[in-house]
C-alpha cells in the first residue's frame, strides 16, 4: 500500500504531479499490489474508439489481493461483519482467513457446476455474506459476476441474464426486507420461463428456510454444492484487462446497459481511492449501506475495503425497520467509525426525527459519507450536526457505475468543506467543464456540464455486447471526452458543485431511471396511447417520477388507474420505478418534428409553469395550458 495523503498541501502536491506524469504515478500504486506477471505498458489510450487498456500485459488475480495477501498479516482480523434484517438475530463475523477459505469453498463448487473464466453468471440476491462470497468465488476463477439488484423485477431480471447470456443464477430462497418476506427463487423461477436459454444451474441459499420449488437437474443447494468443498482454490491468471463484472445502468435511450470493469485498474483504483478518501486507519469499522446491486456495493462494499485490508459490514435491512433508530443502532453495536449512506437515506432519518440519533451513543464515528445524489444543504447539516456531532468530516462523492470508483470528493478532514460541494478531483482524475458545443470553460468560476479529459484505471471500458453504444453515450458527444451526463458548478477555488442529471436519467433515492423505461412500461397498459416521464423535486427521494399519460378514453378515477399503472411498472422493471405522480393529459407538447418537450414537461412537474418560456415553436402549443391547468389533478 502506498502511504495515505494526509494534508491538503500534501493532496495539492500529489495531485500536481498525478495530472503531469499519469503513467508514472498510477505505477507507482500499482506496484504495491501482487502481480503475477508485471505489465509491460502502463496506459494506451485513444477516447475515439474508445479503447482504453490499464497495465498492458499485466497478470494478476484480485482476490489474491483481497484475501491471500493479507493471510499473514491479518488473517484473524475481522473481513467482514454481517448485520442481519431482524436485530434480534445475531450477527456473522468472518475473518480475512474465513473468508479465504469461504469463497475458496464457493469457487471450487463453481468450477464443479461447469462455470469456467470468462463464463458469466448473475446473482439476484439480498445483502447476505454468501453475495460477497459468490462474488469473490467468480473472480477467483475468472467468472464474469453480473450482479442485479435483488428489487428488480423477472422481466427486468431476464433481460439482462440474456444480454449477458449467463451460464448460471446464484440466488436465495427468499429475502427478509423489512417486514416483508420476498419470494426471491420464485421471482428467479418466472424469469428463467422467459426465453433464459443459455442457464444451466441456479444456485439457491437457503436463507429464510421457507420451502421452495427445486427444478431437478437445474436447480442445486448452495450448502450441498459449497459445504464441503476443499478450502483452498488456485486463483486463474487473468490479464488486467479481462472482464471481472459487468453492472447493468439505465441510461437516456433503450434498454439498460452492461457497464464492463476490468480487473487490474479496477483494483488499483478502488484500494487507493477508499483508503485516501475515507482515511480509513486500522482497527476501523467502515460502513457502507449501499446495497451489493449497485456500483457502490461493489467497490465500496467488497472490493475497496478488501483490498485495503478493512473491516467492512454487510447490513441486510432498511433504515426503518424495525424503527427509525436501525442505523444509529447498528453504528453503536458495531462501533461503527465510517459511515457512508446516500442522501435520500439522510433525509428520511431526518424527518423522522432527532430523537433516534440521539438515543444511541455514536460516539465511534469518525468520518461520514454521501454518494448517489446531490446532497441538499438542509440534509448535510442536519447529518453533521445530529449523527456526527460536528466531529467528522463529510465526505460528499460523487461518481458513477461507470467511473468505477470515487472521482470527486473530498479526502475526510483533509479538505475544508462546503456543505453540497463535492469539492476537488482525486489524484489522477482531470475533469473540466464545457458548453453546449464542447468549448471548455477555462475560467474557475463556471457552471457547464461535466467531462473527464484523461483515462483513470477504473473507467468503463464497453457496454457488455455492443460497444458502439459505449462509444455513443460517453465519447461521441465531445471530442476527447468521457461525457458524464452531469452538470456541475465550479467556484473561484476550484471546488466543483454536482448540480445532477443533463440527459433523460431520473435519480429517485440514489436509484438511476431511464424515463424511456419508465414510459415503456407504462405503455404496457392497454388503455395507454403515449406517455412522458420527468422528475420533479421531491423532498426525500430528491427526485420523484412524474408521468403525463394520453389514455385511450376518459379515466373517471384516476387513483384506480395509478395502482393499474403501478402494476405495470413493477412487472416490467420493479417497484422502485413507480411513478409518484401521475396526470392524465389530452396530448404531449410536441416540436415540429415529433418529439416530445420534456423541458416544458419538467417545469410544470416542478410548478413552475410561470417560467415556461417560448412556446411557439411547438406543433400544438394550446396543450401547455390545458396540461398546466391539470396540473393539480394529479395523483
Ligand atoms: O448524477 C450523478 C449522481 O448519480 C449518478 C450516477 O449514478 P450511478 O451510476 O447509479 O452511481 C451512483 C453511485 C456512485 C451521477 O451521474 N451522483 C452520484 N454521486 C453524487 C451524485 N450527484 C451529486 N452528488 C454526488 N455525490
Amino acid at each position: 500500500m502506498t502511504k495515505q495523503i494526509s494534508s491538503f498541501a500534501e493532496y495539492r502536491k500529489v495531485y500536481k504531479n498525478s495530472v503531469e506524469n499519469p503513467e508514472k504515478f498510477w505505477e507507482k500504486q500499482a506496484r504495491t499490489f501482487e502481480w503475477k506477471k508485471k505489465w509491460d505498458k502502463v496506459l494506451e489510450w485513444n477516447f475515439d474508439k474508445p479503447d482504453v487498456q490499464w497495465f498492458v500485459g499485466g497478470k494478476m488475480n484480485i482476490t489474491e489481493n483481497c484475501l491471500d495477501r493479507h493471510l499473514k498479516k491479518r488473517g484473524d482480523q475481522v473481513a467482514l461483519i454481517w448485520e442481519p434484517n431482524d436485530p434480534s438475530q445475531s450477527y456473522v463475523e468472518y475473518t480475512y482467513k474465513e473468508l479465504y477459505q469461504a469463497v475458496c469453498q464457493c469457487a471450487n463448487a463453481l468450477k464443479a457446476n461447469g462455470i469456467k473464466k470468462g463464463d458469466r453468471v448473475c446473482f439476484y440476491m439480498p445483502m447476505v455474506p454468501e453475495l460477497t462470497i459468490g462474488v469473490l468465488a467468480c473472480a477467483r476463477i475468472g467468472a464474469i459476476h453480473s450482479v442485479v439488484f435483488a428489487g428488480f423485477s423477472a422481466t427486468a431480471l431476464a433481460d439482462r441474464i440474456k444480454d449477458a447470456t449467463c451460464k448460471m443464477v446464484i440466488c436465495s430462497d427468499y429475502n427478509s426486507r423489512g417486514a416483508k418476506n420476498i419470494p426471491v427463487k420464485e421471482i428467479v423461477d418466472e424469469a428463467l420461463k422467459k426465453d433464459c436459454d443459455s442457464i444451466e444451474t441456479v444456485l439457491v441459499h437457503k436463507n429464510t428456510g421457507d420451502k421452495v420449488k427445486m427444478k431437478s437437474g437445474r436447480d442445486k443447494w448452495w450448502h450441498k454444492e459449497v459445504d464441503g468443498q476443499k478450502k483452498s482454490c488456485k486463483a486463474a491468471k487473468m490479464d488486467a484487462e479481462d472482464m471481472l463484472f459487468i453492472l447493468y445502468t439505465s441510461g437516456s435511450t433503450g434498454k439498460p446497459k452492461g457497464v464492463v470493469h476490468t480487473c487490474g485498474g479496477y483494483m488499483v483504483y478502488t484500494e487507493y481511492t477508499f483508503r485516501n478518501v475515507f482515511q480509513y486507519k486500522k482497527g476501523d469499522i467502515y460502513w457502507c449501506t449501499a446495497d451489493i446491486g449497485w456500483i457502490t456495493g461493489h467497490s465500496y462494499i467488497i472490493y475497496g475495503p478488501l483490498l485495503a485490508g478493512a473491516t467492512t459490514i454487510m447490513f441486510e435491512g432498511v433504515p426503518t425497520y424495525p424503527d427509525a433508530g436501525r442505523f444509529w443502532h447498528v453504528c453503536e453495536k458495531h462501533k461503527v467509525t465510517h459511515f457512508y449512506t446516500a442522501p435520500t437515506a439522510i433525509r428520511a432519518l431526518m424527518a423522522a426525527g432527532d430523537h433516534w440519533p440521539s438515543h444511541y451513543d455514536l460516539s465511534s464515528l469518525k468520518v461520514l459519507g454521501s454518494v448517489g445524489e446531490p446532497i441538499n444543504e438542509e440534509a448535510w447539516n442536519w447529518y453533521n450536526e445530529k449523527v456526527g456531532k460536528q466531529n467528522c468530516p463529510i465526505v460528499d462523492t460523487w461518481w458513477q457505475t461507470e467511473t468505477g470508483g470515487i472521482l470527486i470528493s473530498p479526502l475526510a478532514g483533509l479538505h475544508k468543506l462546503k456543505p453540497s460541494y463535492a469539492m476537488y478531483p482525486m489524484p489522477g482524475i482531470q475533469p473540466c467543464l464545457v458548453d453546449a458545443e464542447g468549448n471548455e470553460l477555462k475560467k474557475k468560476e463556471a457552471e457547464g456540464l461535466l467531462c473527464i479529459k484523461f483515462p483513470w484505471p477504473s473507467m468503463i471500458r464497453t457496454t457488455y455486447g455492443d460497444h458502439d453504444r459505449c462509444k455513443q453515450v460517453y465519447f461521441s458527444a465531445f471530442e476527447n471526452m468521457y461525457f458524464t451526463g452531469d452538470g456541475a458548478r465550479r467556484d473561484k477555488g476550484g471546488a466543483y458543485r454536482i448540480i445532477g442529471r443533463v440527459d433523460d436519467v431520473i435519480n429517485v433515492s440514489g436509484h438511476r431511471i431511464g424515463t424511456a423505461e419508465v414510459e415503456n412500461a407504462i405503455n404496457e397498459h392497454p388503455l395507454v396511447i403515449e406517455s412522458a416521464v420527468v422528475g420533479y423535486p421531491h423532498e426525500i427521494k430528491g427526485q420523484g417520477i412524474y408521468a403525463y399519460i394520453i389514455t385511450e378514453e376518459d379515466v373517471d378515477d384516476v387513483a384506480a388507474f395509478k395502482k393499474e399503472v403501478h402494476a405495470e411498472v413493477t412487472k416490467v422493471i420493479g417497484p422502485i420505478a413507480k411513478p409518484d405522480l401521475i396526470q392524465v393529459v389530452p396530448g404531449l407538447p410536441k416540436t415540429r418534428s415529433g418529439k416530445i418537450m420534456r423541458r416544458i414537461l419538467r417545469k410544470i412537474a416542478s410548478g413552475e409553469s410561470d417560467s415556461i418560456g417560448d412556446v411557439s415553436t411547438l406543433l400544438n402549443p394550446e396543450i401547455v395550458t390545458s396540461i398546466s391547468d391539470g396540473n393539480s389533478d394529479a395523483v
